[in-house]
């Protein structure tokens, strides 16, 4: 069942809208003419911290449909702020969730993000994105493909790196056509490959060497910790990365196909068109 179209002036909510997906999908409804309201703690149209509930009503009010990010990586209050979302009167919810969650523990905070999603009595879409290539240029891989040796313990395993923009591209579908209510997109790019491949292809793009370095998992964790993050924190990511290393994260979803009609774009395509120096 769905709750209904959403008409072209309803206002629709993105959280972490200063992110790697968020500021996508805020530019495509901009284009579009649809008004939007992106969130976040700083830099966003509304100050915005899941975890401070002040924040919450003010960043809700007049919204229709809301993009949700779980940006904390543990355990938080997000079906509050989903139950608050429909209370004010939200009627659309897509959540960005992660590929393989379904065999994460219950208490992964994004399986509880899901949970309270699906049963919160309005439409809902959500987004399971493996890997995003926007990493090695965003996010926490750049500094290593900036220094030309990306230090990480995932061996000769191959993942299938997706575009956010082609999550960006499902998302906006999912927010504003009624054709995905009830849907759960598994997201990848169209062929996995290793971090050596990789850093290969950035470092032919830049023009210069970039090397996949192979380390020990728990140096990597020690190094992480060094640099600031929550020791649960980082064994968490450790243990996605070791997934890659073991082979278990080179499965392909067809999501963007279902979800766009079309394939998802290259990893090849993602770095050809951005700027590397
Ligand atoms: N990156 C990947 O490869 C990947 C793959 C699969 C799934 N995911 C999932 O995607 C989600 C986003 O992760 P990401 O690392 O890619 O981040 P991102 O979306 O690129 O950036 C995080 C966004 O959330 C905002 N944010 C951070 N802490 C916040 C808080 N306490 N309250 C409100 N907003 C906050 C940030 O802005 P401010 O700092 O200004 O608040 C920023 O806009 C996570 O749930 C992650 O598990 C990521």
């Amino acid at each position: 069942m769905s709750w209904g179209s959403l008409g072209p002036m309803q206002k629709i909510l993105i959280l972490g809208g200063t992110g790697k997906t968020g500021r996508r999908i805020a530019r495509r409804l901009h284009d579009a003419g649809r008004p939007v309201r992106t969130a976040s703690r700083t830099g966003g149209d509304i100050p915005f911290d899941l975890d401070d509930p002040a924040t919450w009503a003010p960043a809700l009010d007049g919204v229709a449909a809301a993009y949700i990010v779980e940006p904390n990586r543990r355990p938080g209050p997000i079906a509050e702020f989903v139950a608050d979302a429909v209370a004010a009167g939200v009627r659309r919810l897509v959540l960005l969730s992660a590929f393989g969650i379904d065999d994460a523990d219950d208490g992964h905070p994004l399986k509880a993000a899901e949970r309270a999603v699906r049963n919160a009595g309005v439409d809902w879409t959500i987004l399971q994105p493996t890997w995003f290539a926007q990493n090695f240029s965003e996010s926490f891989w750049l500094p290593g493909i900036r220094a030309g040796a990306l230090a990480l313990p995932t061996g000769d395993g191959r993942t299938p790196f997706v575009d956010a923009e082609d999550i960006a591209e499902v998302a906006t579908a999912a927010l504003t056509e009624d054709s995905h209510v009830g849907q759960t997109y598994q997201l990848t790019g169209p062929r996995a490959i290793s971090f050596g491949e990789a850093t290969d292809l950035i470092g032919k793009a830049a023009d210069r060497t970039i090397r996949h370095v192979d380390i020990d998992p728990e140096v990597f964790v020690e190094r992480q910790v060094t640099n600031g993050v929550p020791p649960d924190v980082a064994q968490l990511l450790t243990g996605l990365l070791m997934a890659i290393r073991d082979g278990r994260a080179a499965a392909l979803g067809d999501g963007v196909q279902r979800a766009l009609g079309r394939p998802p774009r290259s990893f090849e395509d993602y770095v050809t068109e951005t700027a590397w120096n």
